[in-house]
């Protein structure tokens, strides 16, 4: 099995962007905690990130094509983008699973945040546990 995580803008500035919300670890570790979770529930992941819209959606199609469950932080995105929203409920309209995932729970921050736009074409949704929201993911993921 494989999986595909694939996170949005700003992630890639982990541990040094708003550390009292994100935390103080970096990409890197994040990546590191995945691969180590991935090895002991023997599945093989990629992990990406990127800064544009474009890229991402680039990305989700590509999993529709190779029919790749998707772990995605969609970041900012998930608030506003309806493209990307399009593109992942193309993917699990298909039968291709997809679990949103935030490192922060978007629900008790600021009103903008409350809105996801990705959240009601997802598998599921597992926000505010930090950075084991991945993992949790990667175990429902497994699981299914
Ligand atoms: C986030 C929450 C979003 O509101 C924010 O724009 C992010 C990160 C999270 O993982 O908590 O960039 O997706």
């Amino acid at each position: 099995m494989k999986i595909n995580v694939l996170n949005g803008p700003n992630l890639n500035l982990l541990g040094r962007r708003e550390p009292d919300v994100y935390g103080m670890e970096s990409f890197s570790d994040l990546e590191q905690l995945i691969f180590k979770s991935a090895d002991e529930l023997d599945v093989v992941v990629s992990v990406r990130q990127t800064n544009s819209e474009s890229e991402l959606i680039d990305w989700i199609q590509e999993s529709f094509e190779s029919k790749t469950p998707v772990i995605l932080n969609p970041a900012a995105f998930t608030h506003y983008s309806y493209a990307l929203r399009d593109a992942c409920s193309m993917l699990t309209t298909a039968g291709i699973p997809l679990i949103e995932v935030h490192i922060s729970n978007p629900h008790a921050r600021e009103e903008f945040r409350q809105t996801s736009v990705i959240s009601s074409v997802a598998t599921g949704v597992i926000a505010g546990f930090g950075h084991s929201s991945y993992i949790l993911a990667l175990k429902a993921l497994t699981q299914r």
